[in-house]
């Protein structure tokens, strides 16, 4: 039951044995995560769990110490960060980290040449889903507002086509009505097929859009199940959802 929800249509991404390490600090330690074909899968954990970690490995940010990543069968673990991107993983990083002095339809096409070929469409694509970023389409993206420039990173990670897209954190510091609005955006990628791999600190929203979700701690999944397991799991209620 709870692997179907994992899966969907198939097996995306799988993660195993992960352990990354910064100098002498191990800070992803034998992490096993699976995303399945157009399943929204959360990523649960407090500040300094490894859950930014394990997504900058699984985009080919850094490189794991050990352990495997496959993208639809393929392990990737060892690929230059071009390749992986091309191979379709996309990461919208913690801080958004658009490129400021550009304007958002730079950002955007700058990214698109990173990606699995280029297409006028993608940025209408973009600007459908996020009305505000055409209507700035012209302004300089360090000019945005957080909201507008989480809009635009997730833009950009859409333009290189990704099978799996990687969110980190898409509510931090946003106010309560746009995190509304980046969620509703995330949502609707989510009925459009795309596969999501989404880590929050947030279990509330994530619980509310995902298909299932993972709980980390120290560098390592301590439970995983569907929602409304996670929901009764005492240790997501006590750390995570106020109870
Ligand atoms: N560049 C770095 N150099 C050294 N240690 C780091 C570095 N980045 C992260 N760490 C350490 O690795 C561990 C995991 O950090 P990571 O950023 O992956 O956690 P996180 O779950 O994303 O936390 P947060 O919720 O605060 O974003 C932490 O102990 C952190 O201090
Ligand atoms: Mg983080």
């Amino acid at each position: 039951m709870s692997r179907r929800r994992i899966l969907g249509n198939g097996l995306m991404l799988s993660v195993s044995g992960l352990c990354a390490s910064y100098g002498a600090i191990r800070a992803v330690n034998g992490l096993d995560i699976e995303v399945g074909e157009g399943r929204m899968i959360a990523v649960l954990g407090a500040n300094g769990a490894g859950k930014s970690t394990t997504l900058r490995s699984i985009a080919g940010l850094h490189r794991p110490v050990t352990g495997s990543i496959r993208l639809d069968g393929e392990e990737i673990s060892t690929l230059p960060l071009f390749k992986v991107v091309r191979r379709g993983l996309a990461l919208v990083p913690e801080g958004r980290m658009v490129v400021a002095p550009l304007s958002v339809e730079e950002n955007l096409m700058l990214s698109s040449y990173a990606g699995r070929g280029a297409s006028s469409d993608l940025v209408e694509r973009v600007f459908q889903l996020f009305p505000r970023l055409k209507e700035r389409r012209t302004q300089t993206a360090g000019l945005l507002s957080g909201g507008e420039q989480q809009m635009l990173a997730i833009g950009r990670a859409l333009m290189t086509q990704p099978r799996v897209l990687l969110l980190d954190e898409p509510s931090m510091g946003l106010a309560p009505a746009i995190v509304d609005l980046v969620f509703e955006a995330i949502v609707t990628l989510h009925r459009a097929g795309q596969s999501i791999l989404l880590v929050e600190q947030n279990a509330e929203i994530a619980l509310s859009v995902c298909d299932y979700a993972y709980l980390m701690k120290r560098g390592a999944i301590v439970s995983h199940g569907t929602v409304a397991e996670m929901r009764a799991s005492s240790g997501v209620q006590d750390a995570y959802l106020g109870a």
